[in-house]
């Protein structure tokens, strides 16, 4: 067990911050099916500072999300002080800084992964937030940079010495970007240089994964990125499994369309109706996944703009799915 803040978690399984996928209705949709933090897709401090539209939209969140932290960006240090205080003011469970992000303008910028460059930076620039603000800090990183220069050790030591709360290892370097497998094999040894929690990061995809991961690494949690946008019910299917050893059933038809409407809705009260139904199509494919002629539908998804006619589409499937064609059954 270990703590962030009041909040207490035991074998944490967290949804991971992603840029375009973790707005407000789809970490609901995780928080309810188990996610036990979730994370603000990451934010420009500059962009903050700025208060650019897009950056504070980013901050948005409700009571129901707790424990949410907002994750934040950037290679400067005085920026990324101002965006933790002005994070800090909107009153999140904690504040997570992006040192893995992989992107080129990033990365060569010296901001996100290109600070696993320069450590002396990472530790100026993470000290300095930790000082800044009371809400507790967290740091999101990858091995290292590529696989002749892995820090991971020697950033976790650090980090627990500035006094950073918890560290989620991606378990790739940077040059891998998101392809390939995760390199596990570093975590026992972080973990036994360090008191600091580690929530292991990659590759986790299934119930399997988790236990795997788990077992393999030590870790005190595991955060799922991907996993997540092709089957969001993982969370409770990983909780169940590790409880039991058992697999839970897929969720039945009722509730996928269930949950799927209500996503919408909800991100069409969050967003706007146009921006919501375009956006939330990238969500189609893990709501309705291995479903029948599943390929068909969501290529009619793609056309509509509104609400109603992606509501009437997805009844009709529905129902089409709840009562086979006598033809087709026998
Ligand atoms: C679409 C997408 C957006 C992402 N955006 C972020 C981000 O904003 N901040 C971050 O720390 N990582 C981001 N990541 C990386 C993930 O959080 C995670 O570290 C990575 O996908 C590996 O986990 P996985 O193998 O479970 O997918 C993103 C990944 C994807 C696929």
């Amino acid at each position: 067990m270990f703590s962030i803040g009041p909040h207490s978690f035991t074998r944490p399984i967290l949804l991971a911050p992603m840029e375009d996928v973790t707005d407000m209705p789809f970490r609901l949709v995780c928080r309810r099916l188990g996610a036990d933090i979730v994370y603000t897709e990451f934010v420009n401090a500059e962009g903050l500072i700025r208060e650019s539209v897009k950056a504070k939209k980013k901050m948005v969140f409700v009571e129901e999300e707790r424990p949410f932290g907002i994750q934040i960006y950037g290679g400067v240090e005085d920026s990324m002080v101002q965006a933790a205080k002005l994070s800090e003011s909107v009153a999140p469970d904690l504040v997570d800084i992006n040192c893995g992000c992989w992107v080129k303008d990033i990365a060569m910028r010296g901001a996100g992964a290109g600070l696993l460059r320069d450590i002396p930076k990472m530790e100026r620039l993470v000290s300095s937030v930790v000082k800044a603000v009371k809400v507790p800090v967290t740091v999101k990183t990858r091995l290292g940079w590529d696989a002749d220069d892995i820090r991971i050790i020697d950033v976790a030591k650090m980090l627990e010495q500035v006094g950073v709360q918890a560290l989620t290892v991606h378990c790739r370097t940077r040059v891998q970007g998101h392809k390939g497998d995760p390199d596990y094999t570093w975590i026992p040894k972080v973990k036994a240089a360090v008191r600091l929690p580690i929530i292991v990061n990659g590759g986790i995809n299934t119930p399997h994964d988790a236990d795997r991961a788990f077992r393999e690494t030590g870790c005190d949690g595991i955060m799922v990125a991907r996993g997540a946008i092709t089957n969001p019910w993982i969370f409770r299917e990983i909780k169940h499994y590790l409880a039991t050893g058992k697999e839970l059933p897929p969720p039945t038809l009722e509730e996928r369309f269930a949950l799927m409407l209500h996503h919408l809705k909800e991100s069409v009260e969050f967003k706007g109706e146009r921006k919501a139904i375009l956006e939330n199509r990238k969500h189609y494919s893990g709501f309705l996944k291995a479903l029948p002629h599943v390929s068909q539908v969501r290529q009619e998804l793609m056309v509509p703009e509104t609400f109603v006619e992606v509501e009437a589409i997805l009844l009709r499937y529905r129902d089409s799915l709840l009562t086979p064609d006598p033809i087709t059954a026998h």
